[in-house]
């Protein structure tokens, strides 16, 4: 079964092809991350402007590398949710028109099923149930994956998004939208211990986490260093923030493992390229006896293959839509 997905809810607009939910026949993705980052941040209006631009071409690039015709296509696979609304409708509305043009069903896909369902894709082997770590710049959630479609959040940010948090201290210490993958490189220049940063604690609920202080305690050091005409060191601030986001995330996917019982632990999103959470993860999973999943890098970020691949497992389990499908912010999964 060939399904065209599409995936359009922050700076990416993504088209692809994929087969039976493992295949990826071809996976087109215009990014407008040069864009945003004039502005330090992605702005609502523009991104959806530059979808409706870009859509239409990428959606023939996306057929077309994958050698099929219109004719091919099975099924129509589209992110309904979360994301900014203005951005979502883009990807929404075409993907609409394809699905009532060429006569197919029209799935829709959470972004974050989509993001945890990018791995299997990478791993053939890989099926429910697992715990997921959902890691990006909108969601940060841990994830009992009981099977393909029923999903429960276990836990999740009270506020900001784990992504979100790396690209504000980004911008603090001068790195360019989006902040995280420099700020990666940067704390790999040192071994940090400089910087004292808090960690959060939701009180009676431990699963759940709180990123918003921490982003403030780096954005405080930052112009209290201005201040006082001292220099930061960047880099071990960089490392010591990227620890402390790990901190927070890596003992409660650990924590939820050991509640829930599962031993499969999978990350996604992102933030799922940070090479101290990955190496935090490969470290908790081998001492708890788990079985660790990292996405290789290209499945991380957002893309159209990961919804072609959630939107296989949607169409078996009966979820299709009418052409009344709306856009929605909820993060509920
Ligand atoms: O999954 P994604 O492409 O989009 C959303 O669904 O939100 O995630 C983007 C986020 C951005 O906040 C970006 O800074 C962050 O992922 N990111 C990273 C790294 N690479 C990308 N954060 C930390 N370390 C990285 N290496």
């Amino acid at each position: 079964m060939k399904i065209l997905a599409f995936e359009s809810s922050c700076d990416e607009t993504a088209v692809a092809v994929v087969e039976d939910g493992r295949r990826v026949l071809s996976d087109a993705i215009a990014s407008q991350a040069d864009l945003h980052a004039l502005y330090g941040g992605v702005v609502p209006e523009l991104a959806s402007r530059k979808h409706v631009e870009v859509i239409a071409a990428l959606t023939e690039k996306a057929l077309a590398d994958a050698g099929c015709t219109r004719q091919d296509i099975d099924a129509v696979a589209v992110t309904y949710a979360p994301g900014l609304i203005g951005a979502v409708l883009v990807g929404l509305s075409f993907a609409k028109s394809v699905a009532y043009g060429l006569g197919v069903p029209l799935i829709p896909v959470h972004h974050v099923r989509g993001h945890i369902a990018a791995n299997y894709l990478a791993f053939p082997e890989l099926e429910p149930p697992f715990l997921a770590l959902a890691i990006s710049g909108g969601n940060t959630m841990i994830v009992d994956v009981r099977d393909y479609t029923d999903l429960e959040i276990l836990g999740a940010t009270r506020d900001d998004a784990a992504g979100e948090c790396f690209d504000k201290a980004a911008r603090v210490l001068g790195l360019p939208y989006p902040g995280g993958a420099p700020m990666d490189k940067l704390a790999q220049q040192s071994r940090g211990g400089v910087y004292t940063l808090p960690h959060s604690h939701v009180e009676g609920a431990p699963l759940d986490m709180s990123f918003s202080g921490l982003k403030t305690a780096v954005v405080n050091l930052a112009h209290h260093a201005e201040q006082v005409g001292e220099p930061l060191d960047a880099p071990a601030l960089a490392r010591d923030f990227a620890q402390a986001v790990s901190d927070t995330l890596v003992p409660r996917v650990m924590e939820a493992a050991k509640q829930s019982g599962r031993t499969v632990i999978v990350a996604a999103g992102g933030v799922a390229a940070n090479s101290v959470i990955r190496a935090d993860l490969e470290r908790a999973c081998e001492k708890a006896g788990c079985r660790l999943y990292l996405p290789p890098l290209r499945w991380c970020g957002d893309n159209g293959a990961m919804i072609g691949a959630q939107g296989y497992y949607e169409y078996l389990a009966g979820h299709t839509a009418g052409m009344d499908l709306n856009a929605y912010a909820t993060r509920d999964i």
